[in-house]
């Protein structure tokens, strides 16, 4: 058995499949999780996936004094994997508040609980929502980072700065950020994926479930952007790959490989789909026409993001290995098989 991992938001869609690829590299997992946005089920789908019941601790990482127990108690881990927030950029521009508490409480809890405990390193999941609505494509990783049109993000962009600031503070510290573009997809196993509660935000779940017949068709927002075909262009990327990029950053950071006490990595497979695309390549994959109708802009969309892949290649020695298909196949067969059985 390799090192001791926790990995905060562990049962979530990108934090199961990471801590499946973490316990297939013989890591022992940790996960710690509130069930707000997941359930207990996922546990025994990552042990019936991977033989393994990673060790779990619903714990809110809002309060200082349960994720300094946790971690006191978890002290000999070796680093932290720290996915748990909220991502639901409709709900954040309702209830700013709550973002702002949950998703900054927890990181500077954590931060501090690493500190008095001595867990040295962090993967902190950010994402390509810092750049706002960049000006160059692809994005590098030096792009300048812009105030973004939702809180969700905002609160992404705070983290980023919070982890600079504690960075330079600190000399023991390594922190890796990571710049998710737009992760969809599922385990081949079919066992987990994504499980949007309520109306999903996100272009993928919007598809199948309009495919299952759980909503009746999808609204395609805008097709007047300066793009191809009007619809914008997303750098979609497999969530199994992200997961394996997580495992290269551990690597990293556990090798004291890194090069700054604070890397940002952006992940992504460097080729951007637009919306139509999407619903044409879904179509070809389920061989299912999907009912769908062209609307109105939603405010805060850019018309394109894609992101540069060099660094990740060079640095992490990670980069995509799956292509839409894959992608898209994946999310189906969950969205068919499995995903209702969850509670
Ligand atoms: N879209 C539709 N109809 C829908 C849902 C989405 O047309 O029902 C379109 C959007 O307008 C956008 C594209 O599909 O053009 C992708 O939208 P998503 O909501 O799936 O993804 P976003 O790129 O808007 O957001 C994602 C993440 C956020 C993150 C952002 C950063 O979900 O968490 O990328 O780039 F902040």
């Amino acid at each position: 058995m390799k090192d001791k991992i926790i990995v905060t938001g562990g049962c979530g869609y990108i934090g199961s499949h990471t801590v499946i690829t973490l316990i297939h590299h013989n890591y022992e997992v940790v996960i710690i999780d509130d069930l707000s946005n997941s359930s207990p089920q996922i546990l025994d789908r990552i042990e019936s996936i991977s033989g393994v019941r990673p060790h779990f601790e619903q714990v809110d990482l809002k309060s200082f004094e349960a994720t300094q127990a946790v971690f006191k108690t978890h002290k000999d881990a070796k680093a932290v994997i720290h996915f748990a927030a909220h991502k639901a950029v409709a709900e954040s521009i309702q209830n700013p508040l709550m973002y702002y508490q949950n998703n900054l409480f927890s990181l500077l809890n954590v931060l501090k609980a690493q500190q008095e405990n001595s867990i040295n390193h962090l993967i902190f999941s950010s994402s390509a929502t810092v750049y706002g609505n960049p000006s160059k494509m692809p994005i590098t990783e030096d792009a300048p980072t812009q105030r973004s049109s939702s809180p969700y993000g905002n609160t992404k962009k705070i983290a980023e700065e919070i982890l600079e600031d504690f960075t330079n503070s600190q000399s023991e510290i390594s922190v890796i950020s990571l710049r998710y573009f737009n992760p969809i997809g599922a385990h081949a196993s079919g066992q987990i994926g994504e499980f949007p509660s309520g109306i999903p935000n996100n272009l993928m779940p919007y598809i199948t479930q309009t495919a299952a017949g759980i909503r009746e068709k999808l609204m395609v927002f805008g097709n007047d952007y300066p793009t191809k075909d009007g619809t914008p262009i997303r750098d979609y990327i497999h969530v199994v790959d992200l997961a394996e990029a997580h495992l290269k950053a551990l690597e990293r950071l556990l090798d004291a490989s890194a090069t700054s006490s604070l890397e940002v990595f952006n992940l992504g497979t460097g080729n951007g789909f637009s919306v139509l695309e999407m619903i044409k390549a879904f179509e070809a994959v389920s061989g299912r026409p999907l009912n769908y109708e062209i609307t109105d802009r939603r405010p805060g969309d850019v018309p394109e993001m894609f992101a540069s892949t060099t660094l990740a290649k060079n640095v992490l020695k990670w980069e995509a290995s799956r292509n839409l298909k894959d992608m898209i196949q994946s999310s189906w067969t969950w969205e068919q098989n499995l995903r209702s059985e969850l509670k």
